[in-house]
């Protein structure tokens, strides 16, 4: 009688410990899913600015909301990320203008290499803070379904990766000059082989919208090549160039 009730209870304190396991390695879930998935408007999310300490501290990017009470030293009230806590500033992750207007979730205008660095910061916070809903707006509907905006930004962040890993590609068919700079003596570029030309950055246009030179380095038969340009007061065949 009394072993059996043992028995009972050590099969029962197994079997939970077992399903413990399981449902930890996810083997099995309970339907819960969609539940954690919190919906919140801009008014609610302005809730949790870091004010009031009883709350915890949110933050909203690309329309996806994030506990960051971890980091209060950075969110909370006189951190230097304050401004971020409690809205989607989306585009002050690259504006890095915590004023005024430039506290937006609007992306509009910026390069595809900037969008897809505010998807990077987003992926950031996924993987360093606990995901906790979605902001209803610019980027999710009223349904939590992503917007045709939403879509746009992840087209663009895209467009900027590919982009980037070819202008990667292209430059090292043509190697970078050496560089060094010191407060007395100012800049200095030379080349170990070849000679330093100033060139426009490949794909830089069509990343950027702006014009970005690099040096590089050219052999003697290569010189002749178009777009190629002699650093100012420096020899034409000279290895190393002073740049002010
Ligand atoms: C576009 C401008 C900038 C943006 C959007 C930005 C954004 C951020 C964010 C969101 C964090 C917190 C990351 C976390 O949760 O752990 C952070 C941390 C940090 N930022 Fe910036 N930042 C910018 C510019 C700068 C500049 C110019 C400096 C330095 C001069 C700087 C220095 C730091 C440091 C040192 C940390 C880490 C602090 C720590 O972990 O204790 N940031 N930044
Ligand atoms: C946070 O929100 C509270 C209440 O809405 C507001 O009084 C306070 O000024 C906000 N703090 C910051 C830093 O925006
Ligand atoms: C920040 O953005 C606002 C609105 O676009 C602008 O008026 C202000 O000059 C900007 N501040 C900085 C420091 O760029
Ligand atoms: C939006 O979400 C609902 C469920 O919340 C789903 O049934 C519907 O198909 C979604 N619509 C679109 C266009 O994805």
């Amino acid at each position: 009688m009394k072993n059996n009730s043992i028995i009972i209870i050590v099969l029962g304190v197994f079997v939970a410990l077992v399903a413990a396991l399981l449902f930890r390695l996810k083997l099995f879930t309970v339907e819960e899913e969609e539940e954690d998935l919190r919906l919140f408007t801009v008014e609610e999310l302005a809730l949790y600015n870091g004010t009031h300490p009883d709350l915890p501290i949110l933050l909203g990017i690309l329309g996806s909301v994030f506990d960051v009470t971890k980091g209060k030293s950075h969110y909370g009230t006189g951190g230097g990320y304050n401004h971020f806590s409690g809205r989607d500033a989306s585009r002050a992750f690259v504006s890095g203008n915590f004023t005024g207007d430039g506290l937006t979730d609007s992306l509009q205008g910026l390069s595809s290499s900037e969008v897809k660095s505010v998807v990077e910061w987003r992926d950031f916070y996924f993987r360093s803070y606990t995901f906790v809903g979605k902001l209803v707006g610019r980027y999710y509907d009223s349904q939590g379904n992503s917007t045709k905006y939403l879509k746009g930004v992840e087209v663009k962040a895209a467009r900027g990766a590919q982009l980037l890993e070819k202008q990667k590609k292209e430059e090292a068919k043509q190697p970078s000059c050496n560089s060094r700079w010191s407060q007395g003596d100012g800049g200095e570029v030379w080349c170990d082989v070849g000679v330093p030309r100033l060139v426009q950055r490949p794909l830089e246009i069509a990343l950027t919208g702006k014009m970005s030179k690099r040096c590089a380095c050219f052999k003697e038969e290569q010189l002749d090549q178009p777009g190629l340009e002699v650093y100012d007061g420096c020899d034409f065949l000279g290895k190393s160039c002073r740049v002010n």
